[in-house]
């Protein structure tokens, strides 16, 4: 009914507003007055955490592109290698687990099958097992050693939207809290992340206020039968879930590339008036990536394709290539995932309304896979 949707036309529009909250709720309690990470209700003892080596996390669709952030965050402040594996293909390859692997296994449901499957696989090997979860009681929290619940509150919609936030908020506390168990990352460090993380909520809260320039470009692609999507490090997982969104929502050929392998055989697709978004680092900090997609976008233009950039506030390095810019405030790199995906969920819902798809229910789709 209008009131379960918040008087919102759709369950996904009210789930997009939600996420400021959704982000904020899942930070609460999690973090004490001094900016230190209290995650007891992880129930893995910090013994056996200084004991890992090697950190593998499984999921799949949105929560699999959560995942390959997390292997970015965890890297940087754990320095664990870690490997991030699609739940339905990890357990039929035979994957080396053991005792010092920690299997981290993300699930919005706590019910998808292959998730399931590859959580049991892992435990079976002795690995340790924390779930990364929204869902309350369900079977993987259930079946894991530990659990990190996200606040995400109920999501409804097919396609995942606030849950894919707080499961990369999830990711980050994770891997801080690895980070400070095993004394790879101090003090300072989690605190200064912390206040970061902290902000994120009035960042999302303002890219929603700037949509509407996005709702009308959505609406004026509507006719078109491809989009592409680039980003370089973790904006590269941010374009494959704005492809993915596009597919569910709006049945269209949507497609996500690390903008480096454009050279390497993408670039052939690129013809007149083609929208290709691409997902701009900050130009602070990892200046080199900045620099090489600013080149990407002038060499994708010059082929004819329509830029659709989605840059940091200020960056006026990609302004004289962008047919379309999205603004979106300055967040530190590793975490510029949390606003950056935002305008992609509100272009693929638009976009899905325009070509007269059913927004909640896309076809051939259930909420959880439980089927393998
Ligand atoms: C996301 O929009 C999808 N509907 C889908 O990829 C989903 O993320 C995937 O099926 C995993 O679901 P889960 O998080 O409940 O395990």
């Amino acid at each position: 009914s209008a009131a379960e949707k918040g008087g919102y036309d759709y369950f996904m529009l009210k789930e997009i507003a939600e996420q400021p909250k959704a982000v904020a709720d899942t930070l609460l309690g999690r973090i004490d007055g001094s900016g230190a990470l209290h995650l007891d209700e992880v129930r893995i003892a910090p013994s056996v955490l200084r004991e890992v080596d090697k950190v593998v996390v499984v999921a799949c669709g949105t929560a699999y592109h959560a995942g390959m952030i997390a292997k970015y965050a965890i890297e940087h402040w754990t320095r664990l290698p870690c490997e991030t594996e699609l739940a339905s293909e990890f357990r039929y390859r035979d994957p080396i687990l053991d005792q010092r692997t920690l299997v981290i296994a993300i699930s919005q449901s706590g019910e998808t099958m292959d998730t399931l499957m590859a959580l049991r696989h892992a435990r079976e090997q002795g690995a340790k097992v924390l779930a990364i979860c929204n869902t309350n009681g369900s079977t993987i929290p259930r079946e894991s050693d530990a659990v990190l619940y996200t606040h995400a509150g109920p999501e409804v919609a097919v396609a995942s939207t606030k849950a894919f936030l707080t499961q990369l908020v999830a990711c980050y506390l994770v891997a801080l809290y690895l980070g400070q168990t095993r004394g790879t990352k101090w003090g300072d460090e989690i605190r200064t992340v912390v206040r970061q993380l902290s902000e994120v909520p009035g960042h999302v809260e303002r890219v929603l206020e700037t949509m509407e320039p996005v709702r009308a470009l959505a609406r004026s692609l509507a006719h078109k039968n491809t989009v592409l999507f680039l980003g370089r490090h973790v904006g590269y997982p941010v374009a494959l879930e704005g492809a993915l969104k596009l597919k569910e929502l709006a049945y269209m050929h949507a497609e996500g590339f690390a903008a480096g392998e454009l050279k390497h055989g993408p670039i052939a697709l690129i013809e007149d008036d083609l929208p290709v978004v691409v997902v701009v680092p900050s130009p602070r900090g990892r200046s080199v990536l900045h620099e090489k997609i600013v080149s990407n976008i002038q060499e994708i233009r010059a082929r004819g394709a329509r830029t659709i950039v989605i840059a940091e506030e200020g960056d006026e390095a990609v302004v004289p290539y962008a047919d379309h810019l999205i603004w979106i405030p300055a967040a530190p790199t590793l975490l510029q995932p949390l606003v950056a995906t935002v305008p992609l969920q509100v272009f693929a819902c638009e976009l899905a309304t325009a070509r007269g798809n059913e927004v909640d229910q896309p076809r051939n789709l259930a909420k959880s896979v439980t089927v393998e």
